[in-house]
């Protein structure tokens, strides 16, 4: 059982990878592109994948919960506790700052969908093209912890 509860848990965080990250790469590329329109649909298209990651991290999080119980491993081992300060700074970035800054440019762009001086501005003042990269980079830490269990 303890092979199936890891390999539920490997499988619900990639997939949470999969729904969290891909929309916000392309929102990257459609920043870059200086495309109103296509920064607005990327931004729309992504609620929906924002909906699913936040699932795939809930059943991930369970599945890894189950995991450490039946594997007789303690949920508060050092390398867990760190994953679980990771997680919560993955969502704090992704959800709480990156999100928003997205859905604020693009109600900037609004309707006619054409890339104005305040979206422009909003686009520059967000550090978007830096930030949307820590919540990638802090997963890919996140799997290195679970490999190598630092402070175990
Ligand atoms: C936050 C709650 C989490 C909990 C409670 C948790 C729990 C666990 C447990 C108990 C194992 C089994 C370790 C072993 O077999 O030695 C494991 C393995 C693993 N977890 Fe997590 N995990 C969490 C978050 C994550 C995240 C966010 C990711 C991906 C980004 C992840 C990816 C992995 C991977 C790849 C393994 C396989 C490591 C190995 O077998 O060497 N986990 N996890």
């Amino acid at each position: 059982m303890y092979l199936l509860w890891k390999t539920l848990h490997i499988m619900s965080f990639f997939l949470a990878f999969g729904f969290f990250m891909a929309p916000n790469l392309f929102a990257l590329v459609a920043l870059r592109s200086r495309d109103g329109a296509a920064i607005r649909r990327t931004v729309e298209g992504a609620k929906i994948f924002d909906r699913l990651g936040g699932m795939s991290v809930g059943l991930g999080v369970i599945f890894g919960i189950v995991t450490a119980l039946t594997g007789e491993i303690s949920l508060l081992s050092g390398w867990l506790v760190t994953a679980y300060i990771m997680l919560a700074l993955i969502i704090i970035v992704g959800e709480g700052i990156v999100a928003p800054r997205l859905r604020r440019v693009a109600a900037a762009i609004g309707e006619q969908g054409t890339l104005n001086p305040e979206a422009e501005a909003l686009i520059r003042s967000s550090g978007l093209s830096v930030l949307i990269l820590i919540p990638p980079l802090l997963f890919l830490t996140v799997v290195y912890v679970m490999v190598n269990k630092p402070f175990a």
